[in-house]
């Protein structure tokens, strides 16, 4: 099973974020997943859809994953506004109590979509309600099917401080309920703008560079939060029977490719 991950879009009005133009950057990634991977299954879009949550800026986004050759599902992040995705986009599924969180099922399992968000916060939450969604859902799958979890925001310390503020609050409770389910394969996410990966009380995680800007990689300790110029990407990730596998590709470099002989 192939699948398309892009996190962090970021999109604006003007086209404008730190002087990079969010819009177009996206629309070069969908471009090039449509030459180059229009195979692939599905795309997940981890969240950060938007800077300011602009209408037009969510508008823009639709007409532009409507290009994607696949279906394409969304995530909630930290720049978002639930009220109005939920009006943009009135087919995503919420659950019970109005939140993002929704499944999608695929050839390798079942993908939970989880909405972390604690609202005009940028560190992230799944309080008890959203939990006891998860709980019920991963008790019904039963360990029947593998599990793929998805949300924006990384519940493990990354050694970047400015990250380490805005992350997961309430990461050990989450812990505490996902580590009994052996069908959980692997956590995908968003928010870091930074390649990063491993595995975190042995679930693996990625996350992969947002199309929009990144964050550098400072390491002293409390340090300030930094943008970084570093070219923007999307991961190919391949399921299969044996684990999961991930190829970052940084699409704005292209004609990079040169033979060996
Ligand atoms: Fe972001
Ligand atoms: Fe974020």
């Amino acid at each position: 099973m192939k699948f398309i991950h892009i996190t962090d879009p970021h999109l604006t009005k003007s086209n404008q974020l730190f002087n990079i133009k969010v819009t177009n950057q996206l629309v070069t990634a969908v471009d090039h997943i449509t030459k180059n991977h229009s195979d692939a299954e599905l795309c997940v879009i981890t969240g950060d859809l938007t800077h300011w949550a602009e209408p037009e800026a969510y508008t823009d986004l639709q007409s532009i994953l409507q290009q994607l050759p696949m279906p394409w599902h969304i995530l909630i992040g930290n720049h978002d506004n639930r009220q109005l995705i939920r009006k943009i986009f009135p087919n995503i599924p919420v659950d019970e109590n109005g939140f993002l969180q929704y499944i999608v099922p695929t050839s390798a399992g079942d993908f939970i979509v989880l909405d972390t968000i604690d609202e005009g916060f940028h560190h992230g939450i799944i309080c008890e309600k959203r939990l006891a969604w998860l709980q019920r859902h991963l008790k019904e799958i039963n360990n029947k099917n593998d599990v793929y979890l998805f949300m924006h925001h990384a519940p493990m310390s990354t050694e970047i401080s400015g990250l380490d503020h805005i992350l997961l609050k309430n990461a050990d409770r989450f812990f505490q309920l996902i580590k009994t389910f052996r069908s959980i394969k692997h956590i995908f996410f968003g928010h870091l703008h930074r390649s990063f990966h491993g595995n975190w009380h042995n679930i693996s995680f990625s996350t992969v560079k947002g199309t929009a800007h990144q964050v550098a990689a400072d390491f002293t300790k409390n340090a300030p939060l930094s943008g970084s110029r570093e070219l923007p990407a999307y991961a190919v990730v391949f399921i299969r029977k044996d684990g999961v596998f991930i190829h970052d590709i940084s699409y704005l470099e292209e004609n990079t490719k040169f033979d060996y002989e």
